[in-house]
């Protein structure tokens, strides 16, 4: 078959790929939990309900709405931003089918094929794959666990910028490593990007979920630099990841004019969800906070759980809801493989994202996972029994069988 080179070049999703074996332990009759995706189990607030069934009427025609988002939808997004003290106005948004669509507009928008992209590693998976089919090269900068993954200096930065580079992407709080840049770090990346005539395109679909000092967002930098762009999303912030909506965020009406050509394309993000999520937002900030406290709280307790297990540490997050974990093992995939494969715990399995594929550089995050907190405390308690109790029948086994767990 003569599939492109485009598609044939792309990995699959490191975090689904451990799918067959959880079908297979699933077969055997267990349950498994899932620590490894990014889905949050808390309710979608109650209010997109409402909106969506005060919207919907016996006749109701489900109909298009306009491409960059309907007016209201628009303004309440705007009207959160501001709440939020950013200075967002409608003509600034255009809205998407979720970050993931607003990520790849926005790379087709602003890079050449052959452009380079520089995110710091490791990074959201799916980074790589809205790259390959932007036809745009991500060039990874080293982020490192010894320093929670903060920012390299922007001397080292700079190092990684060619003639091909267009654009420096990041995400704070982050995916996977729950890093929280702090504001001078931002505002340092926007004048690297002002000196060097670069877009600065933050992920901040996380902003709502830092633990330590206020969220941030370029939008509130003081350095007026017009070459920024923020990707936004509902999922994880109203927990409804399934309502596909998004945000283009810039203050740069050319850009907006750029992509509305291809938003035209794709006719409009869904009218339904955006009925739902006008009502939502107008009513959630609250709802928001509460969620906060969740994932700070389950944070806190499976921190506590992974001290006590001999062997393990991880990096506290200061955002998101993910936390970074080192295993004592050399392949944290084959460990992942083995949990689903022969570890069972009162009837339940454990699925963990394995973090290698989080960083392009070869070789790197092969001992860490990332697990999500989007289960509630007594899971969290679990998950850490289970880790607990792989790890010691893991460590028992000769080193050939260990190098012998199969990997799909
Ligand atoms: C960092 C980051 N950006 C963007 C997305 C895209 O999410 P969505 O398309 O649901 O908005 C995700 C989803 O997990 C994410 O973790």
């Amino acid at each position: 078959m003569n599939y492109s080179s485009r598609v044939q070049a792309m990995d699959a999703s490191p975090i689904r790929k451990l799918y067959p074996k959880e079908l297979e332990a699933r077969a055997r009759g267990l349950h498994v939990i899932h620590a490894n995706i990014g889905q949050p189990d808390l309710p979608t607030p109650d209010a997109f309900r409402q909106g969506i069934v005060d919207y919907l009427t016996p006749r109701t025609t489900l109909a298009y709405g306009p491409s960059e988002g309907l007016p209201e939808f628009r303004r309440a997004c705007a009207d959160f931003y501001q709440r939020q003290g950013i200075e967002v106005l409608p003509r600034h948004i255009l809205a998407t089918t979720a970050g993931s669509e607003a990520l790849l507009f926005v790379l087709l928008a602003i890079c050449e094929v052959g452009d380079e992209i520089l995110v710091p590693e490791p990074f959201y998976t799916n980074y790589r794959t809205f790259c390959f089919m932007a036809g745009v090269r991500l060039v990874s900068i080293p982020t490192y666990w010894e320093t929670g993954f903060s920012l390299p200096p922007l001397s080292e930065i700079e190092t990684f910028v060619t003639d091909r580079t267009r654009a420096i992407l990041f995400c704070s709080p982050g995916n996977p490593t729950g890093v929280v840049y702090s504001r001078e770090s931002i505002d340092a990346l926007l004048e690297l990007c002002m000196q060097k005539n670069l877009w600065l395109v933050a992920d901040e679909v996380y902003r709502d979920f830092t633990y330590v000092g206020q969220p941030y967002s370029i939008l509130q930098s003081h350095i007026q630099w017009e070459k920024r762009i923020v990707v936004d999303s509902l999922s994880k912030r109203y927990s409804a990841c399934g309502s596909r909506l998004g945000l283009i965020v810039s203050y740069d009406p050319g850009l907006l004019a750029q992509i509305l050509k291809m938003a035209q394309a794709r006719l409009c993000p869904p009218t339904l969800d955006q009925q739902g999520a006008i009502a939502m937002i107008d009513s959630s900030d609250r709802a928001i906070l509460d969620m906060k406290d969740t994932y700070a709280r389950r944070i806190g307790h499976l921190c506590a759980l992974l001290d006590a297990i001999p062997g393990v540490s991880y990096i506290k997050p200061l955002g998101s809801f993910y936390v970074m974990v080192r295993l004592p093992v050399e392949d944290s995939e084959r460990f992942a493989s083995y949990l689903l494969e022969e570890v069972a715990v009162d009837g339940r399995t454990l699925m963990v994202a394995p973090a290698a594929g989080f960083y392009a550089t070869a070789g790197r995050g092969r001992s860490e996972i990332r697990l999500a907190a989007v289960l509630d405390e007594m899971q969290l308690t679990q998950v850490a029994e289970i880790l607990r109790i792989g790890l010691e029948k893991y460590a028992q086994l000769p080193a050939t069988n260990r190098a012998m767990v199969e990997l799909k």
